[in-house]
């Protein structure tokens, strides 16, 4: 499509990674499922050495299918060169990290980060020679300090997974950058839509394209996209492991992202509404979303960011976890189940582990991911679901 380079956002989601040679005109590429390519010759097989994008080379590197979607995330990050697809978002944390950390080395992984990521850098990663040091979500410039010789990579994920504060991303890039240090991020809550990482001073950026991308609540996937300085150790690291990502998924995914835009407005306007009324709520003391003022690093959300997504939490006034379960057991309209970032609402309880900092709001959390149904029907919902509210 238009290889122009400067559309807006919403012009290049509908543009992007749509390659009339790779599909024959069909709008959205098909379903390649492919291990083995044929080729005419040994000569053409060799030819095809080293595997590319845009020559097919065997299944695991990728078809017209798979290298859309690539491409169509790479061209929403602006100053990227490549993304790679993995089998879920995990996987992907793991792919990013993996290519920039050896033995010996440590890694400066923010304190707030989503669950499995920890767990990653506690087990894995430990096992093998990497230290990981906790960082305090707001540190800011403060991060220069924590670098030591063996620092290699900082890993930010902003907002933080439960809690939400808002990270001051140019600031940790440009310490890290000043020492030849790694940076990444979970860009999974705003989307390349919504703060392009990699123009900010990141080198690479991690989306589990299992939530707003997909956006359906039916595929597991995930991706990491890089500067030109990280792009061939990211693709050779994801190559050793063998790590590839089913067409079905990456067509879903396009063709998920094609609605992003449309779909993030509505969660955007939806969630603000009920987090503002939420705040006005007796039993709820505390709202926890980084388009409130009230949130850490509000200031750097309206500095950075071009929009608000779906998910964010409340801290319930009084009660226990067991009232706080019940409360959301009684929720009609919102799921229960892990995720997010699909059409549906959900609740579960908001829970996080912290080695370095701790929060500074004390009561049961809950984790709300609001969806696309009429933010009215679930303001309803919630009402009746805190009239029984203990608190
Ligand atoms: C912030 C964040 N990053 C990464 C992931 C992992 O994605 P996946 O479930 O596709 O492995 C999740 C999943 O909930 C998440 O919330």
């Amino acid at each position: 499509m238009s290889k122009r380079k400067d559309l807006r956002p919403d012009t290049n989601l509908v543009a992007a990674g749509r390659r009339p040679e790779w599909t024959s005109g069909i709008v959205n590429p098909p379903v390649f499922r492919a291990s083995t390519i044929l080729f005419d010759s040994v000569a053409e097989m060799q030819a095809a050495e080293p595997p590319q994008d845009g020559t097919l080379h065997y299944g695991r590197n990728g078809t017209p299918t798979t290298w859309a979607l690539q491409e169509a995330i790479t061209e929403l990050e602006p100053g990227a060169a490549l993304t790679r697809l993995y089998p879920s978002g995990a996987a992907a944390v793991a792919g990013a990290l993996l290519s920039v950390l050896s033995a010996g080395d440590e890694l400066l992984m923010v304190d707030s980060a989503y669950g499995p990521t920890r767990g990653l850098c506690d087990t894995v990663l430990k096992r093998y020679g990497v230290t990981t040091h906790y960082y305090d979500p707001m540190i800011g410039a403060g991060i220069a300090d924590l670098i030591g010789e063996k620092t290699r990579a900082i890993f930010l994920e902003s907002p933080g997974t439960h809690t939400f504060e808002v990270q001051d991303i140019p600031t940790i890039c440009a310490a890290a950058q000043a020492q030849g240090v790694a940076t990444l991020i979970d860009n999974t809550w705003a989307t390349p839509l919504y703060l392009p990482a990699i123009g900010l001073g990141v080198d690479l950026s991690i989306l589990a394209c299992t939530k707003y991308i997909g956006g359906h609540a039916d595929v597991m996937l995930g991706s990491v996209t890089a500067t030109e300085g990280f792009a061939q150790r990211l693709e050779r690291t994801r190559r050793m492991l063998g790590q590839s990502a089913g067409p079905d998924d990456a067509w879903l995914a396009l063709r998920g992202l094609r609605t992003l835009s449309v779909r993030l407005a509505r969660h955007q306007e939806s969630a603000l509404k009920i987090a503002h009324w939420l705040e006005q709520q007796p039993k709820v003391a505390r709202v926890l979303h980084p388009a409130l003022p009230s949130c850490p690093g509000h200031e750097f959300f309206s500095r950075d960011f071009k929009g608000a997504t779906g998910l964010f939490a409340f801290v319930l006034a009084g009660g226990d976890a067991a009232a706080r379960n019940a409360l959301i057991d009684r929720l009609d309209l919102f799921g229960i189940g892990w995720s997010w970032g699909g059409y549906e609402s959900l609740a579960v309880p908001g829970g996080f582990t912290r080695t370095a900092t701790t929060p500074d709001f004390e009561g049961p959390l809950v984790r709300l991911h609001i969806g696309l149904e009429d933010p009215d029907d679930l303001i309803e919902d919630l009402e009746r679901a805190l009239a029984d509210y203990p608190g």
